[in-house]
This record gives structure tokens, C-alpha cells and sequence, in this order.
């Protein structure tokens, strides 16, 4: 546990599938054993970030542009870096992100012809080429996923459930395309199983120095 000082973990998936349950959990665990930890959720946990999730969020903004969305996620990312990430990671904490650009390289993608590229050249400039050491994807069929949704959808989760698949399918190209800096985790069990196996994998990860 004490070689995760200082690297940046995300855990991402479709809607539903345990990730903020996850990271509490991680987090937790990571405490107890007496690494300093930041758990933040993207987009959000800024002042301006929260704002820009907002605006994201409202069912009523039917009119957002696929590429004004793809920029405000990356907006409010660029803000969450420069104010509470990159300070923690160099001070040594664990930072626990509650999704990242993985989750723009599933939802955004192709997207008025977004393309992969596209994503991961603003995002380089969004997050100054910090990229996670390790990003989890919780995987697990959206219709099952999209059922453990209990409070009100918000804009994206209103979407179609062909496009929650494609979301799905996106992420999991991601997992196949970049096994160093990927790794599923099947999320349809227990929040305990799926807890032991996380924490397996971060072990067997041995995130370099
Ligand atoms: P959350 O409810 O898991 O915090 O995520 C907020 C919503 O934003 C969720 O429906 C997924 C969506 N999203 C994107 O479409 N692109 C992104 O880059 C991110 C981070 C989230």
C-alpha cells in the first residue's frame, strides 16, 4: 500500500456500476493503512468544477453541442488538475478519481465525429500531460447498471440504452487497446468482491516510482 504514495488511481465505468462506492471503499482501506488519500469525482470537487457539473447535468440544456460538452468536461477537469490534484500528488497523497478522460474517450467519443485523438490531445492539455497511473474500469452490462439508478436521471443518463452500450463498448476498446495503464474489474458482485479485487489489482499492478 505505501508504493501508491503519490499515484493517481481513477475508477471509471458505465452509470450504476459501484464506482463511488468503490472509491470510498479504496479509500478507506488506504487510510487504514496509512497513506494519505484525495478522493475527488470528475467532473466536480471544485468550486468551478461543481459549477460547470451543473451545467452539464441539466436535463434542460438540450440544446449543448457535443463539442461544447466535450470541452466543458474537459473544463472542469483542467480546473480540478491545476487546484487539488496535482498539489496532492506532489505532496505524496493517493489521489482517487471518481472518473476521467476515460470517461470522455466512452461517452463523448464519436460524438458529432469526435475522434480518440481529439480527445486525448485536449485532454493532454487539460490535465499538463499528468495521466493516471492506473485507470480501473467496473464493467458491467448497462441495463443491469442503469437499474441500480434510483434518484432522477440527469441529461447524459436520459440517454438511450443503445447509447449507454456504445459507452460500454468504448470503454472496454480502451481496456483491450492499453493493457499497461488499464484494468477491468467485473462489477456485477458483491461491493466486498469487488473491493478484495480492486485492492488485488492495484498490488499486482506494482506502480513504479
Ligand atoms: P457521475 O454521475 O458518475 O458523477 O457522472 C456524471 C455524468 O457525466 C455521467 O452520466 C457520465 C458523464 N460523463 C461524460 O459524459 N463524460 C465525461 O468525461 C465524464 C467525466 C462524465
Amino acid at each position: 500500500m505505501a508504493a501508491l504514495r503519490g499515484k493517481f488511481i481513477v475508477l471509471d465505468g458505465t452509470e450504476g456500476c459501484g464506482k463511488s462506492t468503490q472509491a470510498r471503499l479504496l479509500a478507506e482501506a488506504v487510510t487504514k493503512a496509512g497513506v494519505d488519500v484525495l478522493s475527488v469525482r470528475d467532473p466536480g470537487s471544485t468550486r468551478v468544477g461543481e459549477q460547470i457539473r451543473a451545467v452539464l447535468l441539466n436535463p434542460q440544456h438540450t440544446e449543448m453541442s457535443m463539442r461544447c460538452e466535450m470541452l466543458l468536461y474537459m473544463a472542469a477537469r483542467a480546473q480540478m488538475m491545476a487546484e487539488i490534484i496535482l498539489p496532492a500528488l506532489g505532496a505524496g497523497k493517493l489521489v482517487i478519481c471518481d472518473r476521467f478522460v476515460s470517461s470522455t474517450l466512452a461517452y463523448q467519443l464519436g460524438g458529432d465525429g469526435i475522434t480518440a485523438k481529439q480527445i486525448r490531445d485536449i485532454a493532454d492539455v487539460a490535465i499538463k500531460g499528468r495521466w493516471p497511473d492506473l485507470t480501473i474500469l467496473l464493467d458491467m452490462p448497462p441495463d443491469r447498471s442503469l437499474a441500480r439508478v434510483r434518484r432522477e436521471k440527469d441529461r447524459i443518463e436520459q440517454r438511450p440504452l443503445a447509447y449507454h452500450e456504445q459507452v460500454r463498448r468504448n470503454y472496454l476498446a480502451q481496456v483491450q487497446n492499453d493493457p499497461e495503464r488499464y484494468r477491468l474489474v467485473v462489477a456485477d458482485r458483491s461491493p466486498e468482491e469487488v473491493h478484495a479485487e480492486i485492492v488485488q489489482v492495484l498490488i499486482d499492478a506494482k506502480l513504479s516510482a
